[in-house]
C-alpha cells in the first residue's frame, strides 16, 4: 500500500512524479503529496483525494524542481486528511513512506521529549523527526538516514531529500518494495517500475536492509551498516500499454474481458506441448515433487479462494493431502511442520505482506520445498522462491482481481496434473485429453463472457438490495465465495457465501424475499443435493439467480432466474462459473455508481500488515 516516487534529474520532474503518482494510484489513493527542492528552497504540495487533486494544485502553483520525492497514500496511522499525507517534514527534510513503523509510539515519545513537535498522527513523521535528530549528530546526509532507520522496527520503504542538498534523494527498504530506475537524464526511484516506464526502462531492484543515494548522474548502494552493494541493471519488459485503458470504462472491466488471452498467453507453452513437464515451475521441480508428501498453500483473499479450488483438485486427482491456509492466521498459528511438504504460495502482486511473512514463517519451520505462482515476475514473492509459475494475466490494476484470479487457477491445475502424473495418476490419454481441454479453455471462457447482455439485467435487480447469500458446493464453493468477495469490494453490499449444505445449519434464517441468493450450479455429481438446497431457499421465499451449465437439470420457475454458461467444464469448471460473479458484481457497481477501479477503504497490494 502507498505508493513512492522520487526523482533527481536534470530538468523539471513535476510531471514525472505526477505521472508516476497516477500510475501508483492503485497503491492507495486517499491523499497524495510531493515536496520538490529548487533555488528557492524546499516546496511542498499535499491533497486529499486522488492525484488528480495534486495535479491540480501543482499546476496552480507552477512549482517546479529537479529534485523530488511524492506519494500516494492509503491511510494506516491517522485519517486520511491534508495533515497526515505525505511528505512529512523535518528540518528542512521531507519523507515519503510506505510500510508500518512498529515502534512509532516509543520513537514518538523519545523525540518529544527531545523537543520535536508532531503536527500528524502518522507514523511516517517520526522517521522525518529521527533523520533530523540524527543529523544533529552526523554532517552527512546518507549517514543520517541510515542511522535513522537501523532504529526503526518494522516494513518501510522510504525516500527523502533536504532542502540543503538539491541533487540528492536517500532511499531505503526494508519489507515493502522499492526499485530504482536509472537513466542518463537523472535516476529516480519508485514503488513499482510501472510508475517509471515513462523515464526508464533500467531497473534495480533493491532487496531488503538496502540503502541508496540517488544523485543526478549516478546511484550508490549499501546495506544499513554502510557496507557497498552491488545489483544488476535489468531491463523492464513491462509494456506500458498494458497498463492502458483503451476502449474500456474501468480497469476491471478490460481485465475481465482479457481473460481469454491472459490464460492463453499463461498457457502459451502447452500449445504445442504433447505432454506436461515438471520444468514448468523450475528446474528441480520434479525432484521436490516427488520428495513431498503434502501440499500447503498459503494466500490472501482473491489468491485464497484459488488455493482452496486447487485442494479438491489435489486431493482428487493428485491424491495428495492438501491445506489451504488464510496467510495472515497462518504466520501466527502455532502449527505443526512436515518438512517433506510443499509450500505454495499465491499472489497477484508477490508484494502481500502477510504472504511474504507466511512463507518465511514456513521457511522457518523447516520446510524448504517452496514454489510460488505469482503474476509479477520481479516482485518480491518470486524472488524467494527457487520454484515459481509466472502467470502471463499481464498487469492487474483494478483493486477486484479478476483475471490473475483464473490465470492463478489455470497454475494450479497444472501443478495438479504434474503431481498427478509423479504419482502414476494421469494416464497418456488423460494427459492428451487434459491438454486438450487446457488448450479450448480460453475459448470457453470468451463464450462466457458473451452472457454479459443477461447479467446486465440480473445486475439492474440486485442493485437496491443490501444482502447478497452465495451458494456453492464442492469445488465450487470458493467460487461462491469469490463472488460473494467481489460484490461486497466493489458494491459495497453485504455479501457472504456458504457451502449451500451448510444452509440450514444457520444462514437459512437470513433468507426473505429481500434476500436475493445466489447459487453456482455447474452440472456436477453434487448438482442433485444443490438442488435441494435450493428448494430450501424457495421455501423460504427467497429469490434465486442460478449459474447453471448448458446440460445441467435444473429448470426455471417462480422466484428462480436461470442462466446457462454454454459449456460444460467438468474439473475445470471452476474457471468458468467465475466469470458470471465476475461480470455481475461490475455491473452492479456501475448502477449503483460506485468507484469500481478504486473502491472506498481499500488498495491494490496489501504491503502491510
Ligand atoms: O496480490 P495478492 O494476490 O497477494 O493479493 C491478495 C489480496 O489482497 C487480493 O486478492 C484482494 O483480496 C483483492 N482485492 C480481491 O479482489
Amino acid at each position: 500500500m502507498c505508493g513512492i516516487v522520487a526523482a533527481v534529474a536534470d530538468r523539471n520532474i513535476v510531471s514525472v512524479l505526477l505521472e508516476g503518482l497516477r500510475r501508483l494510484e492503485y497503491r492507495g489513493y486517499d491523499s497524495a503529496g510531493l515536496a520538490l527542492v529548487n533555488e528557492t528552497g524546499l516546496h511542498r504540495l499535499r491533497a486529499v483525494g486522488r492525484v488528480a487533486e495534486l495535479a491540480a494544485q501543482a499546476e496552480e502553483s507552477l512549482v517546479a524542481g529537479e529534485t523530488g520525492v511524492a506519494h500516494t497514500r492509503w491511510a494506516t496511522h491517522g485519517a486520511p486528511c491534508e495533515r497526515n499525507a505525505h511528505p512529512h517534514i523535518s528540518k528542512g527534510l521531507a519523507v515519503v513512506h510506505n510500510g508500518i513503523i512498529e515502534n512509532h509510539e516509543a520513537l514518538r515519545q523519545r523525540l518529544k521529549e527531545d523537543g520535536y513537535v508532531f503536527t500528524s498522527e502518522t507514523d511516517t513523521e517520526v522517521v522525518a523527526h529521527l533523520i533530523a535528530a540524527e543529523l544533529e549528530k552526523t554532517v552527512d546526509f546518507f549517514s543520517a538516514v541510515r542511522a535513522a532507520i537501523a532504529q526503526l522496527q518494522g516494513a518501510y520503504a522510504i525516500a527523502v531529500l533536504r532542502e540543503s542538498e538539491p541533487g540528492r534523494v536517500i532511499v531505503a527498504r526494508e519489507g515493502s518494495p522499492l526499485l530504482l530506475g536509472v537513466s542518463p537524464g537523472g535516476n529516480y526511484a519508485a514503488s513499482d517500475a510501472s510508475a517509471l516506464l515513462q523515464v526508464t526502462r533500467r531497473i534495480v531492484y533493491l532487496e531488503n536492509g538496502d540503502c541508496a543515494e540517488l544523485t543526478r548522474t549516478g546511484y550508490r548502494i549499501t546495506r544499513v551498516d554502510g557496507t557497498p552493494v552491488i545489483h544488476p541493471e535489468v531491463e523492464s519488459h513491462l509494456s506500458a500499454d498494458a497498463v492502458e485503458l483503451g476502449q474500456y470504462r474501468h480497469y476491471m472491466q478490460k481485465e475481465i474481458f482479457e481473460q481469454p488471452v491472459a490464460l492463453s498467453n499463461t498457457l502459451e507453452m502447452l500449445s504445442t506441448a504433447r505432454s506436461i513437464q515438471p520444468g514448468l515451475f523450475g528446474a528441480d521441480c520434479e525432484a521436490v515433487l516427488r520428495d513431498i508428501r503434502q501440499v500447503l498453500i498459503v494466500a490472501c483473499g482473491t489468491s485464497y479462494h484459488a488455493g482452496m479450488v486447487a485442494r479438491y483438485w489435489i486431493e482428487a486427482l493428485a491424491g495428495i493431502p492438501c491445506n489451504v491456509e488464510v496467510a495472515s492466521e497462518y504466520r501466527y498459528r502455532e502449527s505443526v511442520a512436515d518438512p517433506q511438504t510443499l509450500v505454495v504460495t499465491l499472489s497477484q502482486s508477490g508484494e502481500t505482506a502477510d504472504t511474504l511473512a507466511a512463507l518465511q514463517h514456513a521457511k522457518s519451520l523447516g520446510m524448504k520445498h517452496t514454489l510460488c505462482i505469482c503474476n509479477v515476475p520481479e516482485s518480491s514473492l518470486v524472488r524467494e522462491n527457487a520454484l515459481r509459475f509466472i502467470t502471463r494475466a499481464g498487469p492487474e490494476i483494478g483493486v477486484a482481481s479478476t483475471k490473475a484470479f483464473t490465470t492463478q487457477l489455470a497454475a494450479l491445475y497444472l501443478l495438479t496434473l504434474i503431481l498427478a502424473k509423479l504419482r502414476g495418476r494421469l494416464s497418456p490419454e488423460t494427459e492428451a485429453a487434459e491438454l486438450q481441454h487446457l488448450r479450448h479453455l480460453p475459448i470457453a471462457v470468451a463464450r462466457v463472457l458473451e452472457l454479459e447482455p443477461q447479467i446486465r439485467v440480473w445486475a439492474e435487480r440486485f442493485a437496491g438490495k443490501q444482502d447478497a447469500l452465495f451458494l456453492g458446493r464442492g469445488r465450487h464453493y470458493p467460487i461462491a465465495l469469490e463472488g460473494a468477495l467481489k460484490l461486497k469490494e466493489i458494491t459495497y453490499i453485504h455479501a457472504e457465501a456458504y457451502p449451500a449444505g451448510e444452509l440450514k445449519h444457520g444462514p437459512l434464517a437470513l433468507v426473505d424475499k429481500d434476500m436475493p441468493v445466489i447459487a453456482v450450479a455447474p452440472n456436477d455429481v453434487l448438482l442433485e443435493k444443490l438442488k435441494s438446497n435450493l428448494q430450501e431457499v424457495r421455501a423460504r421465499g427467497g429469490e434465486l439467480y442460478v449459474f447453471a451449465d448448458s446440460d445441467s437439470e435444473i429448470s426455471m420457475s417462480e422466484g428462480m432466474h436461470l442462466l446457462r454458461l454454454p459449456e460444460h467444464y467438468g474439473q475445470l469448471s471452476a474457471l468458468l462459473h467465475v466469470v458470471p460473479l465476475q461480470l455481475l458484481a461490475y455491473h452492479v457497481a456501475l448502477v449503483r455508481g460506485t468507484d469500481v477501479d478504486k473502491p472506498r477503504n481499500l488498495a491494490k497490494s496489501v504491503t502491510v500488515e
